[in-house]
């Protein structure tokens, strides 16, 4: 079973007897019930990743000293995504910056008692965002006047 989400039809979608039948119980716990959903305000790294079946996801951070104190996730994807962000962003809770970029799809994986291999792309787009949302962070702690005007955005110039 895949959720190839290209055709975008809702009725194909697999129903909760199907999905408990092809993933742990572990992962079904993170897809209907995530974790460390949503984002932070003035995060202290935000990271955004896409993938060509159209979904994506945002991750953004809280850290201290160089460790990440909360993670949190939004996404519009498939439930396994959902239950990637939702491990992902509970892995990386108290893990150094170094550590956490490298977490890898298996880390994901394993963190969900195993995924079919025909979801490893929503653990990848996980992973993806987690790596950018530490990017952010690095960037960040090199221009961090960048971090409250954000909250702000561009100022409109009213043209056109
Ligand atoms: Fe798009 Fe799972 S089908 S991330």
């Amino acid at each position: 079973m895949t959720f190839d989400r290209m055709s975008h039809r809702e009725p194909s979608a697999p129903s909760l007897d199907e999905l408990r039948k092809t993933f742990s119980a572990r992962a079904m716990g993170h897809m209907l019930n995530p974790k460390n959903l949503g984002e932070f305000r003035m995060a202290d790294g935000v990271g955004q990743s896409s993938i060509p079946c159209g979904d994506s996801m945002q991750i953004s951070l809280r850290v201290r000293d160089g460790r990440i104190l909360e993670a949190k996730f939004t996404t519009e994807g498939c439930g396994p995504v959902i239950a990637c962000g939702s491990v992902a962003t509970e892995l990386v809770k108290g893990k150094t910056v170094n550590e956490a970029m490298a977490l890898t799809v298996d880390d994901i994986t394993a963190g969900l008692d195993g995924l079919p291999d025909s979801e490893a792309h929503c653990a990848a787009l996980a992973v993806n965002a987690l790596k950018q949302a530490l990017v952010d962070y690095l960037a960040l702690r090199r221009e961090p006047w960048k971090k409250p005007y954000r909250q702000v955005g561009p100022v409109s110039t009213g043209g056109g």
